[in-house]
């Protein structure tokens, strides 16, 4: 029989800034769940990336004074950047997509001329608000407080001729789908969409822009950019193959089962996503879930907040697992949680250390004492144990040494139920705390078999001691299995100590009593959760997050300032302008001079060489607004004359020569004075 399968994305990452542990939560449940699905047997997809495109790639570039794609490359591919914070989180996605792979730019060009073509796509011009750092558009009354809904920043006017989106076309559906169906997830985002957006009205949604170049270029009408949005959400169809050849599993895969996203980008995926698929008359995902919000000190994490945790440290001060897991243990997913580094520690102690890690440990040591680490053969799980776990519920009454074995089983075999409901509806959370009441039932269980009392007498109650442990093990197992999709080299090394065999990891065994074999081999290993001390951690970890600091902050050199000083009447004889740039090339044979047609607002082109094209790619400087100075004589540089000077910005970072040309507000017209 053919496999099932399961598609899940998460959200393709901004490469603006290196990516903190609220992106890090968000991959790391899509993970778990992925995980889950692979353990239950199904042929899993599981795809996350980046996305590249966009305004405040192209600013963000611009500062650091290196090209887009250069600036994307270091995040994504450098070190420590996206791939190797996912393959530090032990992150088993099948697929990354950069959205400046060539074979995504061309799927996108395809469906965007699709739906022009189809006349849900058509020319007008924009007015309106725009958030930069969300790249997001806005109406006035979607405003809050005159700032941006999502972020709180500034929002600035927009206008510009370009492409829009007939979403208000499908307003109507889009409703139902929220409405009707369990599309949205969890089911109180939807009253937030329909009220926020639905009710007031959908406004068509602008697709295009021109005041920039960086993003997927519209091939029939240059100088148009594809929306970022538009861009990113395709991306969950061109990394299936979708009008391209780059991959065939889009018949396979699509539709997706889950997009996991965040809160704040749950309007994208359940209001615009849906339509633009209902326009291109492609399936619908099956579901959308939002997750909360990860917060420091009750505010969202947020590079430019200065205010983010790094996972690298986290993750090698306190092991990719234990990190791993207390992310999806901690919050409830869904609500926004407050993270802390107390909170971390606490969990790893109380949870990992103290639960979890002491059942094994105490488990296998004893086994290893009392046993030399194999138990005799035959103090397996009993024929009444396997009734009571097949049971509904646990019939056996009163107290004593039977009903502790019996309700042990009885619970840990029950587990998997409970466990696969709570992970059915996205709440890994309730998964956990389901299998962290059964580990506390086994320490229990300890306790009230006290197995150093047994061994006091091994002659009479050898046999008994023997198969507390069987139980003990039986336990262990169950819950490593069901542990694995969010611990899984943790769960591997518990796997090697208690000695389980390939056979009894199985999703399907999770629901058997009895699948160890009763002389497994047993080991004492290394303690796979040490307890962690509060006071020294914090403050190892105080210090590492300085360093990072101060090694993530550049080593500048400045120009020495001259002290000779110019009178202000030779100062005010400068003429220095805003001029636009009408085109740029760069001149031939030259490896730095690159060529500017600027108006200056004399109505007469003026033309300036400059030697920067280490610094920039002639197209990029088009339509951008500069400062020239314009009363210099005309200077001869590779035959051709230039007429002025344009300012920019000079240091040394890093050893390395950095140069910013001087841009300013678009809304200076060219030739206006700067004084
Ligand atoms: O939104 N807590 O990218 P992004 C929890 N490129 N989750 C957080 C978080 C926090 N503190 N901070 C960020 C984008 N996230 C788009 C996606 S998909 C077609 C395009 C989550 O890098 C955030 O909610 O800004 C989002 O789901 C994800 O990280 C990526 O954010």
């Amino acid at each position: 029989m053919e496999k099932k399968t399961f598609y899940l994305t998460t959200p393709i990452y901004y490469p603006s800034d290196k990516l903190h542990i609220g992106h890090t939560y968000c991959t790391v449940a899509t993970d778990a769940i992925a995980r889950y699905k692979r353990l239950k047997g199904l042929d899993v997809m599981f795809l996350t990336g980046t996305d590249e495109h966009g305004q405040k790639i192209e600013s963000k570039a611009a500062e650091a004074g290196v090209s887009p794609q250069e600036f994307v490359d270091r995040i994504v591919d450098g070190p420590r950047g996206v791939r190797d914070l996912w393959k530090l989180m032990d992150i088993s996605n099948d697929r990354f997509i950069r959205t400046t792979d060539d074979y995504h730019v061309e799927s996108i060009q395809k469906i965007f001329k699709k739906m022009y073509e189809k006349g849900d796509i058509y020319k007008g011009a924009y007015k309106g608000k725009y958030c930069t750092p969300c790249e997001s558009f806005w109406t006035e009354s979607q405003l809050k407080d005159g700032c941006c809904p999502d972020c709180g920043r500034p929002v600035v006017d927009a206008e510009e001729e370009a492409y829009f989106f007939r979403l208000s076309k499908y307003a109507d559906r889009v409703r139902d789908l929220l409405e009707n169906t369990d599309f949205l997830q969890p089911r109180s985002r939807v009253n937030e969409m329909v009220k926020n957006f639905i009710e007031p009205g959908l406004e068509d949604l602008c697709v295009s822009r021109t005041s920039f170049s960086w993003g997927v270029p519209v091939d029939f009408d240059p100088g148009h950019v594809v929306y970022v949005w538009v861009d990113a959400l395709f991306n969950y169809t061109t990394a299936l193959g979708f009008l391209n050849d780059r991959y065939h599993d889009y018949d396979k895969y699509w539709p997706a089962d889950v997009h996991i996203v965040g809160k704040e980008i749950v309007r994208f995926h359940s209001i615009i996503w849906p339509a633009m698929l209902m326009s291109m008359e492609m399936p619908l995902p099956k579901h959308v879930f939002g997750h909360g919000w990860l917060l420091l000190d009750g505010g969202k994490m947020s590079k430019s907040k200065g205010n983010v945790v790094d996972p690298y440290i986290l993750a090698e001060k306190f092991g990719v697992d234990a990190l791993r897991f207390f992310l999806m243990r901690t919050f409830p997913f869904g609500s926004d949680g407050n993270f802390s580094n107390e909170l971390l520690i606490q969990t790893i102690n109380t949870d990992l250390a103290n639960d979890l890690g002491n059942l094994v440990s105490r488990t296998t040591a004893m086994v290893g004492k009392y046993f030399g680490g194999v138990l005799p053969a035959g103090c397996g799980a009993t024929e009444e144990e396997r009734q009571a776990a097949l049971a509904d519920s646990c019939t056996a009454s009163g107290e004593g040494p039977a009903q502790f074995d019996l309700d042990l089983a009885h619970q840990a075999a029950h587990l998997r139920a409970a466990y696969e409901a709570a992970m059915e509806s996205f709440a890994p959370h309730k998964a956990l705390d389901e299998v962290f009441k059964v580990i506390q039932r086994a320490n229990k269980y300890i306790d009230e078999c006290a197995p150093w009392v047994l061994a006091k007498d091994m002659a009479v109650n050898g046999a008994r001691l023997a198969h507390v442990m069987y139980v003990l093990l039986e336990t262990t197992r169950i819950c490593g299995i069901l542990l694995s999709p969010f611990m899984p080299s943790s769960c591997e090394k518990l796997f090697a100590q208690i000695g389980a065999c390939e056979h009894c990891r199985t999703w399907d065994s999770a629901a058997v009593w009895g699948a160890l074999s009763d002389t497994a081999s047993v080991t004492k290993g290394e303690n796979l959760f040490p307890r962690i001390d509060m006071d020294k951690a914090l403050a190892e970890l105080e210090a590492a997050e300085a360093a990072a600091k101060t090694a993530d902050q550049p080593d500048i050199e400045l120009e020495p300032q001259l002290t000779e000083q110019v009178d202000f009447d030779t100062f005010c004889r400068s003429d220095f302008r805003a001029v636009k740039v009408k085109a740029c090339d760069a001149v031939k044979k030259s490896a730095k001079l690159l060529r500017f047609t600027l108006d200056d607002g004399t109505g007469t082109d003026r033309q300036i060489l400059s030697g920067i094209h280490k610094f920039y790619e002639p197209e990029e400087l088009v339509g951008k607004t500069l400062v020239a100075i314009v009363n210099l004589p005309p200077r001869k540089m590779m035959g051709l004359e230039s007429n002025g000077m344009l300012l920019s910005a000079v240091h040394t970072e890093n050893g390395e020569e950095r140069l910013h040309l001087i841009m300013v507000d678009d809304a200076i017209p060219a030739g206006a004075k700067l004084c």
